[in-house]
């Protein structure tokens, strides 16, 4: 599936959309350049989840924990990780959480650790400014359900 949007406020208001669905043990992948719209992307998924805070980049802390109505948000962000230090960092935890949507930026190093059934998206710039294109790829039953709601809602 892919998406188009024009702004900001359109890439959040995407991930608005899609949190509005999602539930813990949830695995969402975002993959993209840097300024590509992964954390606009997720401060959206973060809103639908019903968290009321603001949502930063993870960049440095490589990873933030945000409280939802119903479900927490792990938000990671590996840039910069290498594959093995990935153990260290417990990646582990924060992906197989089942109250947790877990939210990776920068996936890459993560191999391995994420389950099956799991939402890829990768983000890009599209024609210059601020047009960015999403892809979604659903590797399970579960993540096509997801895909199968945000078309429909
Ligand atoms: N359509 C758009 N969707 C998302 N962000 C956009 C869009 N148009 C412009 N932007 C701008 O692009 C930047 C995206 O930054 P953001 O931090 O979300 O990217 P990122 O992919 O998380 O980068 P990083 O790899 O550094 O973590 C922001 O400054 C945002 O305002
Ligand atoms: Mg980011």
């Amino acid at each position: 599936m892919i998406m188009m949007t024009s702004s900001p406020d359109q890439t959040r208001s995407l991930g608005r959309r899609l949190g509005r669905f999602l539930r813990g043990g949830d695995v969402l992948c975002l993959y993209g350049d840097l300024g590509s719209g992964k954390t606009t992307l997720t401060q959206g998924l973060a809103e639908g989840l019903g968290f009321k805070g603001r949502v930063t980049s993870p960049t440095f802390g490589l990873a933030r924990i945000y409280h939802g109505r119903r479900w927490s948000i792990n938000h990671l962000d590996l840039y910069r990780i290498e594959p093995e230090q990935t153990g260290d960092i417990g990646i582990e935890d924060f992906v197989r959480d089942p109250k947790a949507v877990c939210v990776v930026e920068w996936p890459e190093a993560g191999r391995g650790y994420y389950p099956g059934d799991r939402l890829e998206l990768r983000l890009s710039h599209a024609k210059g400014g601020r047009a960015r294109r999403i892809r979604a790829t659903a590797l399970g039953p579960r993540s096509r359900d997801l895909l199968v709601n945000l078309r429909a809602g």
